[in-house]
């Protein structure tokens, strides 16, 4: 059973570091393990071009049009049994190059769209994803902060976990962790958090999250948005619902019909295709109209006449 930490920090710092640690949990309950870090890799970001989405939805696979160290490193994770991610805070949620991660994961590493895209080329004869991404795969991330500001990072975990719908065990942030290493609390922790997800990955289908268990009751975020209709959406799965004050403590209440529309579930994922398939057909007809192009023409016109910077 293997297991892959993944390290998004400074060479030998604390992320590193705690990564490490993680692994040797993990290898001290029978893991083979191995280590990456994100910044010894060329990965680019993610320029919204939808060759993803389009190889997807006419059955040639899903590729992207992107050729850099990023299909490397997916091969890796999709190879393994299980992934922790040591992530730095950065203004309060994950670094930029974790989102660079999130976005390149993004419609590509979607679960509900590698079945559709599975459905469509087996129809039409065309290029079958890698069947590894449908595979069941546990994950556990810790992020690691200089100071207390850290409310954003869970959500931002919590979002890569349901795009392929892999299974989080820990969701883990560490505060004051500058001096990390000489805080055997917080070493400890990392350690049993690679064993935690270890064990998990022996037993994918009794594995259970272990961490904290959160405001949201479906998938334990803490990060609300709150409507100016008195409505709160839960900022990892979406359920819309209340949030009550009962003596102190937080609940979520939602009505039950939500919980098909929640972002982790494969209905959810569905209604999500479903929707952007509509509104692209829409876009489609709309884009294709005169008066669309003349407007697009004009704005191309306006900048090229206000003379572009050029990149030096
Ligand atoms: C651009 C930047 C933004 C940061 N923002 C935060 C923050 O919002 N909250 C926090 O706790 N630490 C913040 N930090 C501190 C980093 O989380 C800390 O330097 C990092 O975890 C060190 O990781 P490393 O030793 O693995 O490189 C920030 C650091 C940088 C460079």
């Amino acid at each position: 059973m293997k297991i892959l930490g993944v390290s998004a920090g400074t060479r030998s710092g604390s992320n590193d570091c705690m990564c490490t640690e993680a692994l040797m949990g993990a290898k001290s309950v029978g893991a083979e393990v191995e280590f990456i870090r994100l910044f010894d890799l060329n990965i680019n970001h993610c320029t919204g071009c939808v060759a993803c989405v389009n190889s997807i939805f006419n059955g040639r696979g899903n590729m992207c049009a992107i050729k850099d160290d990023f299909d490397w490193l997916l091969d890796k994770m999709l190879d393994a049994d299980g992934i922790i991610f040591s992530v730095p805070i950065f203004e309060k949620g994950a670094a930029g190059i974790f989102h660079t991660i999130m976005d390149r994961f993004g419609p590509r590493m979607d679960r509900g769209n590698n079945i559709i895209a599975t459905q469509i080329a087996e129809k039409l004869g065309g290029k079958i994803p890698d069947p590894r991404i449908l595979k069941d795969k546990v994950i556990s991330y810790m992020g690691i902060g200089g100071s207390d500001w850290m409310t954003r990072i869970e959500a931002d975990f919590g979002i890569h976990a349901l795009t392929p719908m892999w299974k989080t065990i820990d969701n883990e942030v560490f505060s004051w962790s500058l001096g990390i290493l000489s805080d055997q609390i917080k070493v400890q922790r990392a350690n049993q958090i690679g064993k935690n997800l270890a064990e998990a990955a022996k037993d994918l289908k009794n594995a259970v999250y272990q961490g904290d268990k959160g405001v949201c009751s479906h998938c334990h975020c803490r990060e609300f948005y709150f409507s100016t209709q008195g409505k709160a959406i839960c900022c990892q799965c979406g359920i819309e619902g209340v949030i009550n004050n009962n003596n102190g403590v937080y609940t979520f209440e939602f009505p039950e019909e939500q919980l098909r529309h929640a972002h982790d579930t494969l209905d959810g994922k569905f209604i999500h295709a479903a929707d952007i398939d509509t509104n692209n057909r829409r876009a489609g007809a709309l884009r294709g109209t005169s008066e669309y192009k003349e407007r697009v023409q004009a704005y191309r016109d306006f900048i090229a006449a206000s003379k572009p910077s050029e990149v030096k």
